[in-house]
């Protein structure tokens, strides 16, 4: 059941009783630069337990801790050089870090690995909460498991809003794509588990890092390699097919859509939809999940969407579009 009352509009007063319930263990829906998450204390377990419940997610696959800063980060995990040099250039920020944590995180919230998944978000409305909290948040994506990731405090308010106790409104979310996640399991030989909208060559050119994005080996029962990264996710309840760059088909039929990565120059049917109007990668990736999610409320039989450039965050939105077409 939709509950449009749970958005609290953006202002200290919502800061401070998204903050009173996170104290008393509940949950909030909260706005990030990549997606919306849904927040819990990540240092108490009933709240913690609360979000594998309400967002169905089985036990086995790990969520992130987010921090006001890096400092507050590295007491719970033991960071090496390479990644407190990413986390000094692109914290706050999406990038995740999983690191070997210590004790203070509790195992649930990592599924009882050895590692944690740690991060510092750059939304000015979740970084005051932060700073008003004494503990980090563990929050994965505020969907239903499996499900598009929210970019809109609505699209939270549809399908999690009467399990909740808020939604901070922190309007449109900026890079609309979940953060990209590295991990360095063996320290001198970090791999990028996720890719996100911090790719491997701006990870090279700002930092001179080489970091490589760990092949998808299928094995997605497999807790070790990354086990969020179900190889089926993000999945709208529309089918999705994949169409390489180019190879459109025009004549959409009537109960399909089409979805273009730039405004065509001639438009001969209503259900041809675009991403951007000039094709820009960083626009693509924030339009993509809003978009699926308003045709995914229409009745199309099917979602015909076109693969983005493999470049640069490129890659990160076809990664997910592979993942929602499966
Ligand atoms: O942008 C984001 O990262 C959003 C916002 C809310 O911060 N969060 C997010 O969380 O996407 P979630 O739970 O949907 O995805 C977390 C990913 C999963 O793929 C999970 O398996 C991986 O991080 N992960 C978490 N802890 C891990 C660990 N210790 N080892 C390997 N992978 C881990
Ligand atoms: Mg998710």
């Amino acid at each position: 059941m939709p509950s449009p009352d749970k958005i609290l509009r953006s202002n200290s007063k919502s800061i401070e009783i998204c903050g009173q319930h996170l104290r008393e263990d509940q949950l909030v829906a909260v706005p990030t630069e990549t997606v919306y998450g849904l927040a819990g204390n990540a240092l108490s377990e009933s709240a913690v337990r609360k979000i594998f419940e309400v967002k169905g997610r089985p036990f086995i696959d790990p969520l992130i801790t987010h921090f006001k800063d890096a400092q507050s980060a590295f007491k719970h995990v033991y960071a090496c050089e390479k990644a407190i040099k990413l986390a000094n250039t692109f914290w706050p920020g999406p990038l995740t870090l999983v690191l070997q944590k210590s004790d203070s995180i509790p195992d649930l919230v990592t599924a009882g690995l050895s590692t944690a998944a740690v991060r510092v978000p750059n939304h000015p409305l979740l970084q005051e909460l932060l700073r008003k909290l004494d503990f980090p948040l563990a929050a994965p994506s505020a969907n239903p498991f499996g499900y598009v990731s929210p970019t809109r405090p609505e699209h939270v308010s549809k399908t999690l809003g009467s399990k909740i106790a808020a939604i901070l409104d922190g309007g449109f979310c900026s890079h609309g794509l979940e953060s990209t996640v590295i991990e360095f399991h063996q320290a001198h030989n970090p791999r990028i588990l996720r890719p996100g909208p911090i790719s491997a060559e701006e990870i090279k050119n700002r930092t001179g890092l080489i970091i490589h994005t760990q092949e998808r080996d299928g094995h997605d029962n497999l807790p070790q390699t990354s086990p969020g990264l179900l190889s089926k996710h993000y999945s709208p309840h529309t089918p999705i097919d994949i169409i390489e760059n180019g190879q459109v088909d025009w004549v959409a039929s009537e109960d399909e859509a089409i979805i273009l990565n730039k405004k065509p120059d001639t438009l001969d049917s209503d259900h041809v939809y675009w991403l951007s109007e000039n094709g820009d990668l960083g626009e693509i990736a924030r339009n993509l999940f809003d978009l699926i999610q308003k045709l995914d409320g229409r009745a199309y039989r099917k979602l015909t969407v076109e693969a983005a450039q493999n470049e640069s965050v490129g890659s990160a939105i076809n990664d997910r579009l592979r993942r929602a077409a499966r």
